[in-house]
């Protein structure tokens, strides 16, 4: 029997780069994945792929522009219908801009995408992770969070805005949610971690129109990660025992690692938290949420 035999994933962003390597590798082990993009013809050309290549037919497709947060709910409703239980969320989608646009909320795009759209999904597949215990969530952050700064009076960079800046403090944003998650947690059998993938050819930024980052990535190029081995610790945090019960830790190279100082200062991802739940529109005590919205 393969090992995640049984067991259903979702990953946020499986049409392609890290996340879709990750379906490959969660799939060939047996679990029973769904992948997430925004076009369903990509969607279900790359599900393809990551069945044949895995050789598990077992592979789903949702749908859903998670900048906006009524797709998200959507998706969540979605995710809960198709699958009684949920054993993993990798929360994995995730993008850089370097100019500041709005999404259909009316919010910055970056940290919109970035952090509050895995806050409110996780927000939303909660109490099923709960009934499936154990269970995990692994979001995907980056080394770039030890330069960010989550800055509460212009979180949108309405004020001022670099599209570096609004990258490191959503990748922070990432660490502070896995381990005030984590905390919540505790008792619930539901884990939380976090990791930086390393520097992995993917499509990363493409999106960008102003290309920013085009010329970083000619030079950096020919020592970047493949996408099989950037998604090595993810996959490993979804399906490794030696992992079992590990939570409110950031991993590299599948080892722990001291995150940023001040991703561990509990008043910040505390009010981290309650500013992304009222931002979104769920409550900030952690009461799992049903499908409906009700909790
Ligand atoms: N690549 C790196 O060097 C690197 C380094 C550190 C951290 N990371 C992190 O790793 C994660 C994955 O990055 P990647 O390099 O694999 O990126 P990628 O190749 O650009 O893949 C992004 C994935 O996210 C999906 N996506 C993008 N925008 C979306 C939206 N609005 N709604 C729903 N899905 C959306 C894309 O699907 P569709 O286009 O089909 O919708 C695609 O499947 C990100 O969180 C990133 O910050 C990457």
């Amino acid at each position: 029997m393969k090992p995640m035999t049984g067991k259903t994933v979702l990953i946020t962003g499986g049409t392609g780069g890290i996340g879709k390597a990750a379906a490959v590798g969660l799939a060939s082990m047996g679990a029973r994945v769904g992948i997430t993009g925004r076009d369903r013809a990509r969607a279900e050309q790359a599900a393809s792929t990551i069945a044949r290549e895995s050789g598990n037919p077992g592979v789903d497709v949702f749908v859903a522009d998670m900048s906006s947060q009524s797709e998200v709910r959507r998706l969540s409703g979605e995710v809960l219908a198709a699958y009684p239980r949920l054993d993993v969320l990798l929360n994995n989608v995730g993008g850089f801009w370097a100019h500041r646009h709005l999404t259909a909320d009316g919010l910055e795009h970056t940290f919109a995408l970035n952090h509050l759209a895995p806050f409110l999904l996780t927000n939303l597949l909660l109490e099923r992770l709960i009934t499936s215990a154990p269970a995990r969530v692994i979001t995907v952050s980056s080394g770039a969070h030890s330069m960010g700064r989550i800055d509460f009076d212009d979180l949108m960079g309405e004020q001022d805005y670099s599209g570096q800046h609004a990258y490191n403090q959503s990748k922070l944003a990432n660490v502070m949610f896995t381990y005030e998650l984590a905390s919540h947690l505790e008792g619930t059998g539901v884990t939380s971690t976090a990791l930086h993938p390393g520097m992995t050819n993917t499509s990363f930024s493409n999106e960008d129109p102003s290309r920013r980052m085009a010329p970083i990535v000619f030079v950096v190029r020919p020592f970047m990660k493949s996408p099989k081995t950037g998604a090595d610790t993810a996959i490993y945090l979804a399906s490794s025992s030696a992992v079992e019960g590990v939570s409110g830790r950031y991993f590299v190279n599948r080892k722990t690692k001291e995150s940023e100082e001040s991703s561990y200062h509990t008043a910040t991802t505390a009010r981290l938290w309650r500013v992304s739940a009222d931002l979104v529109g769920v409550p900030a005590d952690m009461t799992p949420i049903r499908a409906n919205g009700s909790s």
